[in-house]
C-alpha cells in the first residue's frame, strides 16, 4: 500500500470535503466522454471517534428537511439507508488498511443538500474514508481515496463515472474521464457561479438508468452527442484558462440543450435556465444528473449574480452563492 506509514492517532479525528457542481458533460460523462467539474464551498464535515461496541455506528447531521419539501421528516428507514454508504465506505477503508479493530463512531454534519447534484453522497463518503483512515494513524492518498469512494458510491448510484468523488477528493476544477483520468485545470480567476435549487430532489441512481437504456437504444443519435460532449468538455477548459466568459457561457447553453435532448432536464429546470438568461447569465445549464435538483449560471460579476438571483428567487429558487473550493478533501 502506498499510504504514509501509522503513527498514534488522536482520540477523535475529522476530516472535511467539499460538494461539487459540474460545469459540462454530466451524463455524458457515464458513457465516455469528460466531464469538467468544480469543487465548491459546501462542505460536509466527519468526526471519527472510538467506540466500544467493537461495531461502525454512524450518526449524521444531513439536511433532509431539503428531500422532497420543507415539510417532510425522514424516517428512521429512510435514516439508515442514507448512512448505508458512510457505513459502507467505513468497512471498505478498514478493509483497505487490514485493521481488526472496527469499533468506530462516525458523526456526519453535511452542508450540502442531498438528492440535489451537489454532490452530497460525494463529499460525505471521501471525507469518512479519509478521517477513518485518519483515527487510525494513516494519511491516505487521494487516489486511493478515489478507488475506495466506488464502494459506496456503486451501492449508492448504481455505476457512477466517478467524476463526483473524483471532484471532492481533489477539489479544484478537474477534467474527468472514465475510468480514473482526473486532470486538474489550472486557473487564474475562478468564474463567478450561481446556483439555484429548483427544490425537486430526485434520484441519480435511476437517472442515469434511463439515460444508459435510451444510449443502447439509439447508438447512432448518442455518437453524434457523444463526439459533441467532447468537444464541449474540452473547449471548457480553454474558456476557462483563457478566462473567456463569453466562449464559456455558450458552451454551457449548448450543453444545457443536449441535456434537454436526451431527456433528463424539466420544465422546471427550463424555466430556471431562461430566467438566469434572461436576467443577465451569460451562461445557464442544470448541473448533475437532472429531473431536479440544481441549475447554475455564469454571471458576469458579484453585482450581475445579486440581480440573476433576485429574480430567480421570485420563481420559487432556492440561491447558493458558492465560490471555487481548492483543498478538495482535507
Ligand atoms: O449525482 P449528481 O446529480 O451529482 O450526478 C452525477 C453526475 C452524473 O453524470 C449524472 C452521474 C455520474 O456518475 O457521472
Amino acid at each position: 500500500m502506498s499510504s504514509s506509514s501509522p503513527s498514534a492517532p488522536p482520540s477523535t479525528v475529522s476530516s472535511r470535503a467539499p460538494g461539487k457542481i459540474i460545469l459540462s458533460g454530466e451524463q455524458f460523462v457515464v458513457l465516455g466522454a469528460p466531464a469538467v467539474a468544480m469543487a465548491v464551498n459546501l462542505y460536509s464535515e466527519i468526526a471519527v471517534r472510538p467506540s466500544q461496541t467493537g461495531r461502525i455506528e454512524v450518526t449524521a447531521d444531513i439536511p433532509l428537511h431539503l428531500v422532497g419539501g420543507a415539510a417532510k421528516r425522514s424516517s428512521v428507514a429512510e435514516n439508515q439507508e442514507l448512512l448505508e454508504p458512510l457505513r459502507l465506505a467505513t468497512s471498505a477503508t478498514f478493509d483497505h488498511l487490514a485493521t481488526k479493530d472496527r469499533g468506530v463512531h462516525i458523526d456526519a454534519n453535511c452542508q450540502i443538500p442531498i438528492g440535489a447534484g451537489l454532490g452530497s453522497s460525494a463529499s460525505t463518503t471521501v471525507a469518512t474514508i479519509c478521517a477513518v483512515a485518519k483515527s487510525r494513524g494513516t494519511r491516505l492518498h487521494r487516489r486511493e481515496i478515489f478507488k475506495l469512494a466506488f464502494i459506496p458510491e456503486n451501492y449508492l448510484h448504481g455505476h457512477p463515472s466517478g467524476v463526483d468523488q473524483a471532484t471532492c477528493t481533489y477539489g479544484g476544477i478537474i477534467q474527468f474521464k472514465k475510468p480514473s483520468k482526473i486532470k486538474p485545470v489550472d486557473i487564474k480567476r475562478p468564474p463567478v457561479i450561481l446556483v439555484c435549487d429548483s427544490g425537486v430532489h430526485r434520484s441519480t441512481k435511476a437517472l442515469v438508468k434511463s439515460v444508459v437504456k435510451r444510449s443502447r437504444e439509439q447508438t447512432e443519435r448518442f455518437q453524434t452527442h457523444l463526439d459533441e460532449i467532447t468537444t464541449i468538455s474540452n473547449a471548457v477548459v480553454r474558456a476557462l484558462r483563457n478566462e473567456d466568459d463569453d466562449e464559456l457561457g455558450s458552451l454551457m447553453n449548448r450543453n444545457h440543450e443536449l441535456l434537454r435532448q436526451i431527456g433528463v432536464s424539466t420544465p422546471k429546470l427550463d424555466r430556471l435556465v431562461a430566467v438566469a438568461r434572461k436576467a443577465g447569465a451569460v451562461g445557464a445549464k442544470l448541473t448533475g444528473a437532472g429531473g431536479g435538483g440544481c441549475i447554475i449560471a455564469l454571471c458576469d460579476d458579484k453585482k450581475g449574480r445579486s440581480n440573476i438571483a433576485r429574480e430567480l428567487r421570485k420563481v420559487g429558487g432556492t440561491i447558493y452563492n458558492v465560490s471555487l473550493d481548492l483543498q478538495g478533501v482535507e
